[in-house]
């Protein structure tokens, strides 16, 4: 039997290099040896308000992005979390087992309620059990995200254990996977914060569907360092450091050949390098998003399989958990 992977993104916001880099292209080679389980999270995205119009075009160019970036729907299964509703069912059955206080020290949810104090609903506090539902309902083995997303992993283990030790073993105890280079790609605009999706201002990231010209001017304005020296250094440069990373990621030239290789060169020669090699790898890309989104019919009916396949793995393990509670099922 090969070992289950399960991960998802949300469709809100403007999906960027750092989403990519960090997660999908990662699920990509894990297709080879894995039974892989990619969802669209989209009653996560509810947790902030969305416009019902732009939340639906989001969700189908999501399923575009996995299909663009390789997720092979005849080998994975591609669906949408609110067309599966164990997932809330679960998520209910873990909340009675979920301290307040565990929900409370979520790093993500201390920084969202800081920063929008009058968005905070119950949604976005629960939002870690709603996760943790959608990863132990697949008896999942590995979870691959970047770094933001390992406490919340951790909650899940924490939850699959305890029930596991009150009511039976239910769920299997998941592990993260985070890839080390590319687990946090830092913002353009400011290098010790993250690539968001909801960053105010779009130079902070590379989305996958900007355009070269766009591309060019976002990467001339990075933020870079003191100093013209092209080196990795975390702590003295996290502007160049940071370039460098998403450089050999896209690149596949490691770190110490790219410094070797700009050893006498300016900033300025680096970045325009650096936007051609994203030129470069976005544009098959962008194609066969253009393509998959001119085909709905056949987007609609990946879901249609995918929904399918998910509802009837899930389904056997709520009601593996409902029957361990007591609770009556069909
Ligand atoms: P989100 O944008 O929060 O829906 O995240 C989707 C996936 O991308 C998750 O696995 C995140 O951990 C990952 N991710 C988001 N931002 C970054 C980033 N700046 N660097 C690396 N991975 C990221
Ligand atoms: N919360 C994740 C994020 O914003 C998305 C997500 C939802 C997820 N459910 C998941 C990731 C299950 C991995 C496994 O990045």
């Amino acid at each position: 039997m090969k070992k289950i992977v399960f991960s998802a993104v949300q469709p809100s916001g403007a999906l960027h290099i750092g989403n990519y880099l960090g997660a999908i292209k990662n699920w990509v080679e894990l297709q080879k040896n894995y039974r892989c389980i990619f969802c669209i999270a989209d009653y996560h995205a509810i947790t902030l308000k969305q416009n019902p119009r732009i939340l639906k075009k989001k969700i189908f160019e999501l399923v575009c992005i996995y299909l663009s970036a390789g997720i092979n729907p005849k080998k994975s299964i591609i669906f949408v979390q609110s067309q599966v509703p164990y997932h809330t069912e679960l998520a209910w059955i873990l909340n009675c087992i979920t301290k307040i206080s565990e929900l409370k020290r979520m790093t993500q949810f201390k920084q969202k309620s800081k920063e929008h104090p009058e968005k905070v609903n119950v949604g976005l506090f629960d939002y870690p059990v709603l996760m943790a539902s959608d990863i132990l309902l697949y008896q999942t083995d590995l979870v691959p995200v970047g770094k933001d997303q390992k406490q919340h992993i951790e909650l899940t283990r924490s939850l699959a254990r305890r029930f596991n030790k009150e009511f039976g073993k239910t769920f299997k105890i998941p592990k993260a996977l985070i890839k080390k280079q590319s687990e946090k790609i830092m913002g353009l605009d400011n290098p010790l914060k993250k690539m968001s999706k909801s960053a105010e201002d779009p130079y902070n990231y590379i989305a996958l569907t900007d355009t070269p010209k766009l591309i060019r001017e976002k990467i001339k304005k990075a933020i870079t360092d003191s100093g013209k020296e092209i080196k990795y250094d975390k702590e003295k440069k996290p502007g160049i450091s940071n370039l460098l990373t998403i450089y050999s990621l896209l690149s596949k030239k490691s770190i110490p050949q790219l410094e070797n290789q700009y050893k006498n060169k300016t900033y300025a020669e680096f970045k325009k390098d650096l936007a051609e090699v994203i030129i470069k790898s976005l544009t098959p890309f962008q194609e066969k998003l253009k393509y998959y989104q001119s085909k709905p019919e056949y987007v609609k009916n990946i879901l249609e399989q995918g929904r399918k396949k998910a509802e009837k793995i899930s389904q056997a393990t709520i009601k593996e958990a409902k029957k361990k509670l007591g609770l009556l099922c069909s």
